[in-house]
């Protein structure tokens, strides 16, 4: 099982929000422990954790201070070593989030770096001197708006930071840095660590003459505009691949090899495309264009149908609906409404390439409303109410007990929880009908079909406003994304697993039927 994510299902953990063992309020590495049966009954893969290291959490855990140790607030190293052998015990995987652009501005490194322009760390970082006028060496924008560059006046440079001033970005065409790097690839491979998620893996070498980016030229995706330039110098340059080969060639000295999953925050087909090189890069690389489409069926069916086209036969697509930085699925795309989320998990669940929840997705959990003075992140505090990613961050509701089996009850978690009457664990588990249900018998029955597992996608007729497609000769996944009933014809078949349980089973002869929002796994015959 060399290539064992090629047809996974992984899930996200945010891990201050899965579990807290310890009644403090803040979810730790050991309530995830105590947590996996949950993951093993549902019947993920693997896990991928967002960051566990040391940090002072001005990114929650994006701003790194040590890349070989576990925050206090989670727990250990050996409860992270008691983490990957109870995950391993049921055949679960765990990847860890590696963060190379950029690190805390207290990580010991940049520490040193600031305190002189001699110091042994300082070409670790990226340093300019700001224009005669004053203004910052460069017109590059940070991820998080304003300028990407800070004056530092211990030493009247400016140091760049693609996101908040306390991450710093690192120098990638420094030797030492990429030698570190790989040092600590191998710190956490030694310890069973399965892979990386690889943080704003496109962006961490910039133009090493600094030049300024150019303007838009209005072609870009919306996502792409927001920065009001094109990424050109500071964005998907070469020297990107160089590194990606470097940390492939790292991994694929273990057995199994490890696994390399980019945070490719790209708009572009193409660009997602290269970095998988020839299969010498990432062997995933998450499709962003998906997670910021519409919940339509053109919309999204488009954004398939190219990926499928672009992507070499080397190369497997990687699916989302959302992560720890945008609004849960559930609200943006399905506005609550249980049928919707019944119809994306389908729609999820049925595409060819590896798939990623994320903590929650499983039960149709929502976003939490939480109140600005409850706000912990400050880039939600800084764009709301456009953005709010604490909403998408608030602890897994367990149970409807007070606390939420979260934490204790009477201790405050870190962020609210969310409506426990409306959604948990336990309720979804007595109940066959539930969403948390179809999501574990979606990914049974992709272990189940093998046509589910490597069939290839092709797109099948159906009306405007309706999805289905093919997977390999045998397979049919329909789900209409519409408000009204529709019809598909000539389906022969049998439903295999339908949002409405009570279709599993059902022979279809000639036409098949879906309700408003209702979507159906098939095998033909
Ligand atoms: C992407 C991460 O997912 C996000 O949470 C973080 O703020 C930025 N990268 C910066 O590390």
């Amino acid at each position: 099982m060399s290539e064992w994510w090629r047809d996974a299902v992984l899930y996200q953990v945010y891990p201050r929000s899965f579990a807290d063992s310890n009644g403090d309020g803040v979810g730790d590495l050991a309530g995830i422990t105590a947590r996996l049966d949950h993951l093993a009954w549902l019947g993920v893969d693997g896990l991928w954790l967002s960051p566990v290291h040391p940090s002072p959490n001005a990114d929650w855990g994006y701003d790194v201070a040590d890349y070989v140790g576990v925050d206090p607030a989670l727990g250990t190293l050996a409860d992270l070593d008691a983490l990957i052998a109870g995950a391993d015990a049921r055949g679960i995987r765990v990847l860890l989030d590696l963060v190379p652009n950029h690190t805390s501005v207290e990580h010991p490194w940049f520490v040193d770096a600031r305190s002189s322009r001699d110091a042994p760390h300082r070409d670790w970082y990226v340093w300019a001197d700001p224009k005669p006028d004053g203004a910052p060496p460069n017109n590059w924008v940070s991820g998080f708006l304003g300028p990407a560059w800070e004056l530092d006046t211990r030493t009247d440079q400016s140091y760049l930071h693609h996101f908040l001033v306390e991450q710093a970005d690192l120098n990638w065409w420094h030797d030492a840095v990429r030698d570190e790097f790989d040092r600590i690839l191998r710190f956490w491979f030694d310890r069973g660590v399965a892979g990386f998620r690889i943080d704003v893996c496109h962006m961490i070498v910039k133009d090493r003459l600094l030049r300024d980016n150019p303007p838009l030229t209005g072609g870009e995706h919306w996502m792409d505009r927001l920065g009001g330039q094109r990424n050109e110098y500071n964005g998907c340059r070469p020297e990107v691949h160089d590194v990606l080969r470097r940390w492939r060639g790292v991994g694929d000295d273990y057995d199994p090899p490890r696994l390399f999953l980019g945070e490719t925050h790209v708009f572009d087909v193409d660009q997602i495309v290269s970095f998988y090189g020839q299969g010498d890069e990432l062997q995933l690389a998450f499709n962003f264009l998906f997670v910021f489409a519409p919940f339509e069926a053109a919309a999204l069916r488009a954004v398939v149908e190219q990926a499928e086209a672009h992507l070499p036969a080397h190369a497997t697509p990687c699916w989302t609906m959302g992560n720890h930085d945008v609004s849960r699925y559930v609200t943006r795309w399905c506005e609550g409404d249980p049928q919707r989320v019944r119809a994306a998990l389908v729609l999820l669940l049925g595409l060819r390439g590896t798939a990623v929840l994320y903590y929650g997705d499983e039960l149709g959990m929502p976003d939490t409303d939480v109140p600005a003075d409850r706000l912990l992140d400050p880039v939600s505090a800084r764009f709301q109410p456009f953005l709010n990613r604490d909403a998408a961050r608030t602890p897994m509701p367990w149970n409807a007990e007070p606390g939420g089996g979260f934490t204790v009850p009477g201790v405050e978690p870190w962020l609210p929880v969310g409506d426990l009457g409306r959604c948990n664990v336990a309720d979804q588990q007595a109940d066959p009908n539930s969403t948390l249900h179809l999501t574990r018998d979606l990914l049974a029955l992709r272990r189940a079909l093998p046509a589910l597992q490597r069939g290839a996608y092709a797109t099948w007729p159906a009306p405007d406003g309706v999805w289905a497609w093919r997977r390999g000769e045998h397979v049919l996944v329909a789900v209409n994304l519409t408000g009204e009933p529709t019809r598909l014809p000539d389906v022969e078949g049998t439903v295999r697993v339908a949002t409405d349980r009570a279709r599993d089973g059902e022979r279809v002869a000639g036409t098949l039927t879906l309700g408003p929002w209702a979507a159906a796994v098939l095998t033909l015959a």
